[in-house]
């Protein structure tokens, strides 16, 4: 039996849409289009590469830190392609982002690293360029602020709500989360395709974070990656310090951001109220903290991996068929082995002897719930978006908040994080499979719930159309992200 749902659950409201009311308070219309990215000044390092498509890298465990870098940042959290609508271009990176908005920022603290000198980088994602924005002896002393403090490596992954605030209003700020998930989980891949070994940690103290990283106002620490080689320690004990990156590299200075003012006129209040409820949660450093995705043992060498992440695009278009339900089998399996969710639902529109209907998987085992047609329903329950129609399969995952003891924010934050990386895991899966996929983020939660009779406790962390790809789908505008890059006039 489930517990009534608190007034501190119902805080959640901000980040889902009714009917009538979706990007209710967003500035859209009324604010220019956000800096897509943080800038620093000052001298950096090009982490530019060669690596390209079917062009995998061939990791040695003792390779200089910077050629490291260059083999995991690109794909791991760079632009991979390159989109043109009539003359207009736009940019496409190697994790999906809600409307092309990516509010994840990645800031990188050396403390072992052969050819780089201890110390907190700015990774610019535009430009692969790492800024030094923090000496040896600042990362050291403020170190304490992360959860692993023996790391050679550690990523930190913040997000500025800002960027998608400003589209999708409060809800834009759980879309960050779920793409620092994304992110996470690409870094895992990547570092363990050059046989390093990584932590994800999805819960933090973000405070104490964004006061070492000297963050903006709303810029906030997500996640965190700690990573470590045995073998490269070894190289980086051998080096000579004279090959150390500070001889080159003095620090950045932040630069001034345009976005400063407008972002003064949006409701920050929402968002800073489960903020507040997020820290007051946080407990102290325990293995809770580290991501609950597992990575499965799938694409451990960066031949299999690269291709992956570099082709990897979000579905615009199906086309509508009934997929083998093998395919369909092999997808849940993998979702299993994840282990996040071991119940989720399914609306099942096109899959070889299994009758259209609302499915749940609970622990591999399907269940129809509801026979029937869902597909107009579920694009009509999607803000309309009418090519969720012909996807084969919609996955649904959800937590109940009932079952979170205590109005544990910072475990639903962790939820939210992890349904991101497991998000990214299912479109590579999906790439190898030769399928496409999208997630969906734009709908209205309540209609959703209704749908699947789920109580209202129950919170949507991450949803997806799955199916056939349509022939000409590479050139049917995705227009979640369309509209947001059409020049503003
Ligand atoms: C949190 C989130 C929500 C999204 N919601 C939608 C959606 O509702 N509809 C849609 O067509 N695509 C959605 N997308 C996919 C983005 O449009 C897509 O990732 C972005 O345009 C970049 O393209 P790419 O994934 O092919 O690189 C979403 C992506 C994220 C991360």
């Amino acid at each position: 039996m489930s517990n009534p749902v608190s007034t501190e659950v119902e805080h959640l409201s901000i980040f889902q849409y009714t009917r009538g009311h979706e990007y209710a308070g967003n500035r859209f219309n009324t604010s220019p289009r956000p800096e897509r990215f943080k800038s620093y000044n000052g001298p950096c390092v090009r982490l530019k590469t060669t690596i390209r498509k079917g062009e995998a890298a061939h990791p040695q465990v003792a390779m200089n830190g910077i050629e490291w870098l260059k083999q995991l940042l690109l794909p791991a959290f760079g632009v991979t392609s390159v989109k043109f609508h009539g003359h207009e271009s736009e940019l496409l990176w190697s994790y999906p982002s809600a409307g092309g908005c990516y509010p994840v920022e990645l800031y990188v603290h050396v403390r072992r690293l052969a050819g780089v000198e201890p110390g907190l980088y700015h990774y610019n994602a535009l430009y692969a360029s790492l800024y030094r924005i923090a000496g040896a002896q600042t990362a050291e002393q403020d170190g304490h602020a992360l959860p692993d403090q023996e790391a050679d490596v550690s990523f930190i992954l913040t997000i500025v709500p800002w960027r998608t605030c400003w589209k999708y209003s409060h809800k834009g700020y759980r879309f960050g989360l779920i793409d620092a998930g994304h992110v996470a989980a690409n870094l895992q891949l990547v570092l363990r395709s050059l046989g390093w070994q990584s932590d994800a940690y999805t819960r933090l103290r973000s405070e104490e974070l964004a006061a070492m990283l000297k963050l903006d106002s709303y810029e906030v620490p997500i996640a965190m990656i700690a990573a470590s080689c045995a073998e490269h320690r070894e190289a980086e004990r051998t080096e000579d310090a004279a090959t150390k990156l500070s001889q080159r590299v003095q620090l950045s200075e932040r630069c001034d951001s345009q976005d400063d003012v407008e972002a003064e006129l949006f409701d920050w209040e929402p968002i800073l109220g489960f903020q507040k409820k997020v820290n007051r949660t946080i407990q102290e450093p325990s293995e809770g903290w580290l991501t609950r995705a597992a990575l499965p043992e799938d694409w451990t060498s960066c031949d299999r991996l690269l291709p992956l992440l570099i082709e990897r695009r979000s579905s615009a278009a199906f086309q509508r068929c009934e997929l083998p339900a093998e395919q369909l089998f092999t997808m849940v399996s993998f979702i299993e082995r994840i282990g996040l969710h071991s119940d989720f639902h399914m609306i099942v529109n096109g899959i070889e002897g299994l009758a259209p209907g609302i499915y749940r998987s609970t622990e591999g085992r399907l269940d129809c719930a509801e026979e029937g047609d869902f597909r107009d329903i579920t694009a009509g329950i999607c803000l309309g978006q009418t090519f969720i129609r012909d996807c084969s399969a919609m996955f649904v995952f959800t937590v109940d908040m009932s079952h979170i003891p205590n109005d544990d924010f910072s475990l639903y934050q962790q939820c939210t994080i992890d349904g991101g990386a497991m998000g990214q895991l299912i479109h590579l899966k999906t790439e190898e499979m030769g399928l496409g996929f999208s997630i969906i983020g734009g709908f209205y939660d309540d209609e959703f719930r209704e749908l699947l009779s789920l109580s209202s406790s129950h919170q949507i962390i991450y949803a997806g159309a799955w199916g056939l790809n349509a022939l000409n789908g590479e050139e049917v505008r995705k227009d979640d992200r369309y509209v947001m890059n059409k020049p503003q006039s």
